[in-house]
């Protein structure tokens, strides 16, 4: 079927198919076509421009757009979207004073996420994510990459993975799974994590390549979690199984994790709230995306990253929720993006830059989404009426959405 979209007051993020990410001052760059046209068939991007180009199409069905823009769908690189239950209590908790870390520390946080969700059924567990998955959806997210890492034993990191392989199978937008079986250390291994890297390296990594459930390999690269060497242990086995490195850095404190993750080619590094002059000199010489998640900065009250520092040392900057029942519950993109420009001072063209061209890179999804781009799926946002695009920023809270396309079907209204 082909769709034709006319009268588009802004066509956002209009990009040749070789732009696959964008870094320094390009980021502050939004190509854009006022008064534009866009043309799907089917499921795919084949034709956009302005208005007064417009040939003779045969045409299914046209949507009159007038006063709306349309953009790419965000690219969320970084959730945990698949977990039991909630961690509310801990959140009081630290309105009453605790830390995260003392949370953590008294067995709550990964651990408290851990016991619950080992507890629970897979289907009760693929119904709690489903929802989730959908709201996010309703929120403008096109892409998205799913973490297991709150199982923590073979079986119920196995059932957190089938869960998001099955998330694959029944939802019409594209998913990444990355194995995050080194998120923290189980109980029963506090003495021993030695055991629990075997256990990971001998007998979870083995069955997951088997099943194929994973693409990309994680771990939380952190004092009180696991350390450099850790690291470059897991990043080389996870690699000899085909899973590209992915990693949680630099959250707290600045370790190395960015150097070793960099020496593995990571696809991205993520968190980056602390990053010292060393980390960043590590990163130009990479093709590793930094990865910032203004949510988890917001939600705990820890520093944001640094993104004036990133972007003026001419490295690229992607935005992604960290969606998680402890640090950030919330996966709403939109939010970000205004957090990300309120807080972290990046301006309108280089946060949409980030939450969807440089979001698909750190997905290795650059080819299918991220841009308007000829070839691509045709998942984007028509907003509401706005005067401009800076006003998705500027009214952070609001739902400037009125409907999702993913892959060219309508998926909320
Ligand atoms: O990315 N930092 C490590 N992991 C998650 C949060 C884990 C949790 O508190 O459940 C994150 O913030
Ligand atoms: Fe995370």
């Amino acid at each position: 079927m082909t769709q034709l979209f006319i009268n588009i007051k802004e066509l956002i993020q209009v990009r040749d198919a070789s732009i696959k990410k964008v870094s320094g001052k390009e980021m502050s760059i939004l190509p854009t076509i006022k008064n534009a046209f866009l043309l799907i068939k089917d499921d795919i991007i084949t034709d956009f421009g302005l208005m007064n180009e417009i040939t003779n199409f045969s045409i299914d069905k046209t949507i009159d757009c007038s006063g709306k823009m349309i953009l790419p769908t965000w690219c969320d690189s970084h959730t945990h979207i698949v977990f039991a239950g909630n961690r509310e209590q801990e959140f009081v908790d630290r309105i009453n004073g605790l830390s995260y870390e003392e949370i953590a520390n008294n067995g709550g946080g990964i651990l408290n996420s851990a016991k619950k969700l080992q507890k629970t059924s897979a289907e009760d567990l693929y119904q709690q994510s489903a929802k989730r998955l959908e709201e996010v959806i309703a929120l403008g997210t096109g892409a998205i990459e799913i973490k297991s890492g709150y199982g923590l034993t073979v079986d119920a990191e196995i059932k957190m993975l089938r869960v998001i392989k099955k998330l694959k199978n029944n939802f019409n937008i594209p998913i990444k799974a990355t194995f995050l079986g080194a998120h923290a250390i189980p109980q029963e291994y506090k003495k021993n994590k030695e055991g629990y890297l075997n256990l990971i390296i001998n007998e979870m990594l083995p069955k997951i390549a088997k099943e194929n459930l994973a693409d990309f390999i994680d771990i939380f690269c952190e004092v009180g979690y696991f350390t450099v060497e850790d690291t470059d242990r897991i990043l080389s086995t996870g690699k000899k199984y085909g899973l590209i490195p992915k990693t949680h850095v630099n959250q707290f404190n600045s370790i190395g994790g960015i150097k070793v993750s960099v020496k593995h080619n990571a696809l991205s590094v993520d968190h980056l709230e602390v990053l010292s002059n060393e980390d960043l000199e590590v990163l130009k010489t990479s093709k590793t995306m930094p990865v910032a998640l203004p949510s988890c900065s917001y939600f705990l009250s820890i520093p944001y990253t640094p993104a004036r520092k990133v972007i003026e040392a001419n490295l690229p900057l992607a935005l992604a929720t960290d969606y998680n029942p402890g640090s950030t519950p919330s996966g709403n993109m939109n939010f970000v993006v205004a957090t990300a420009c309120i807080k972290m001072k990046m301006t309108p063209e280089e946060a949409i830059n980030a939450a969807t061209i440089n979001g698909a890179f750190a997905m290795n999804l650059s080819e299918k989404v991220g841009s308007i781009t000829k070839g691509k799926l045709a998942n984007f946002i028509i907003t509401k009426e706005i005067p401009s695009y800076g006003f998705i920023p500027y009214s952070f809270g609001t739902n400037l959405i009125e409907t999702v396309y993913l892959k060219g079907k309508k998926a909320s209204n």
